[in-house]
């Protein structure tokens, strides 16, 4: 089939370049034309492990192409998907500013027999609102709209759309649910589940699995506090819990709170639509509150043990290993609370480039180790292998302060105790 994409970042990359895999022709099309000729000249604006190669393998076959040109592109496509983003405003809902003005950009040259498929994360009743804004633009009510959530995860996108759990599409009309089950063929004979539905359900499942998978992290991160409390040990309890089937052991990490794109905005705007309809969704409003306060809670840990205008090293910017996202990461909440106590910021990250133009004020390092140097306390706030293996004996030799913060839960005690360092884990007696 011939598929455009609107929106070239990390949700319309991979799902262009593993839809071509699959055998469609696609055009991938942003509106930053800087974007786009970079990707004409084969630079990925962002680090996916395996999109890069992916993409070049596309595009030498001849199914992907990426272009400004939008409204040329979808008049002769089959299905469009939006994959633009959809930010929170300043009340927590969804802005669709984006996605509207993709929509109205487009509508007019759409063939009537065009599918427009909802890829980006919007609300319950935005896949009906788009249909009725499309077809204002246009003057009939040829184009059909269906909702296709989007579950993969920053770091492992490919992977997790080439082999999903399920793949979720949403439709309101007989037609629109089966241009999606031809466009997932090659998926579904491979075995991958697929959930069909209405289009509300469909936007309904997208919320409600983020919002719950929030809920597992929020929820080990209090055990963690009791753990920390108690003398228990938080990494035990998630291994005992995880083992009940009905539990499972994924997103029972403890760490300083989640972070992302997602998550943050996702939950914010499943609150949001809940007090709008009267339907509260007091756990998410908690869940919300506990998230931001932590990692406000564990800037005061590291503020605590760190001299008065001392030195603190920071490794891993990103929101997760794997990725160099730094949206609503953890270390964008915590290092300008550590700078306004008067401290020194020294960071480490290996994709740093997004985190630079974020953060004011930082040292950057191009080694772990040399952040370390004279810090009075080190702090590792992502899980990024290379910090597994850390040279911990150097580390204690280079720092001036002898504190090493794993908020990760990467390391050891009994690692840094042989090295003379005095380490502090999440929910794990120090
Ligand atoms: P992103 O910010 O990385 O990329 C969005 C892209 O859309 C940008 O390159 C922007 O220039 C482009 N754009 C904006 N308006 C456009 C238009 N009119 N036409 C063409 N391109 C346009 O966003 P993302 O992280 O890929 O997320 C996109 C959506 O997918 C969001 O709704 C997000 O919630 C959802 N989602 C994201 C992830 C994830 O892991 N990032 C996973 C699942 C779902
Ligand atoms: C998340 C979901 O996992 C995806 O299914 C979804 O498609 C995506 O949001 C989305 O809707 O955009 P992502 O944000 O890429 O994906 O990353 P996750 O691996 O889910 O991590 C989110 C945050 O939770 C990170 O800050 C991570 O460090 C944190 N986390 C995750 C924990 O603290 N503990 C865990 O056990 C798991």
């Amino acid at each position: 089939m011939k598929i455009v994409v609107l929106g070239a970042g990390y949700v319309g990359l991979t799902t262009s370049a593993c839809l071509a895999e699959l055998g469609h022709d696609l055009v991938c099309c942003d509106i930053d034309d800087a974007r786009v000729e970079a990707l004409n000249r084969a630079q990925i604006p962002i680090f996916e492990p395996g999109l890069s190669e992916l993409v070049g393998k596309q595009v030498a076959a001849g199914r992907l192409k990426f272009s400004t040109d939008a409204q040329t592109h979808a008049g002769r496509a089959d299905a469009v998907f939006l994959a633009v983003g959809t930010p929170s405003d300043e009340d927590g809902n969804i802005d669709l500013t984006y996605v509207e003005a993709a929509v109205a950009g487009i509508g007019p040259s759409l063939r009537p027999d065009t599918l427009l498929v909802v890829k980006s994360t919007v609300v319950a009743g935005t896949a009906r609102q788009l249909k009725e804004l499309v077809d204002a633009v246009r003057g009939d009510s040829a184009i059909a709209v269906a909702s296709n959530p989007e579950f993969l995860r920053e770091g492992s996108a490919i992977g997790d759309f080439m082999e999903a759990d399920r793949i979720v599409i949403g439709a309101d009309d007989a037609r629109s649910e089966a241009v999606l089950r031809e466009i997932y063929r090659p998926l579904t004979r491979r075995g991958v589940p697929l959930v069909a539905g209405k289009t509300v359900n469909a936007e309904l499942i997208k919320y409600a699995a983020n919002a719950l998978l929030a809920l597992k992290i929020g929820f080990i991160n209090d055990v963690a506090n009791l753990c920390e409390a108690v003398g228990g040990d938080v990494t035990a309890v998630a291994d005992g819990i995880g083992r009940d089937a009905r539990i499972g052991s994924a997103f029972l990490a403890a760490g300083p709170g989640f972070g992302g794109s997602c998550f943050p905005k996702d939950t914010r705007a499943f609150a949001s639509i809940g007090r709008r309809h009267g339907a509260p969704q007091p756990l998410v409003e908690a869940l919300i509150q506990g998230n931001d306060q932590r990692k406000a809670d564990l800037a005061q840990r590291i503020i605590a043990a760190a001299p008065s205008r001392g030195r603190v090293a920071i490794l891993g910017t990103s929101f997760k290993a794997n990725t160099d996202d730094v949206r609503e990461s953890a270390s964008l909440a915590i290092i300008p609370l550590l700078q306004q106590a008067g401290l020194e910021v020294h960071a480490h990250d290996p994709q740093p480039e997004a985190a630079k133009r974020q953060l004011t004020d930082v040292d950057w390092h191009d080694d772990p180790l040399a952040a370390c140097r004279d810090a009075d306390v080190t702090v590792i706030l992502t899980e990024w292998d290379e910090y597994r293996s850390l040279n911990l004996k150097r580390m204690a030799e280079t720092m001036h302060g002898h504190h090493l913060f794993d908020f990760r839960n990467i390391l050891s005690a009994e690692q840094a105790a042989r090295v003379g360092l005095h380490y502090h884990a999440i929910g794990r007696p120090d």
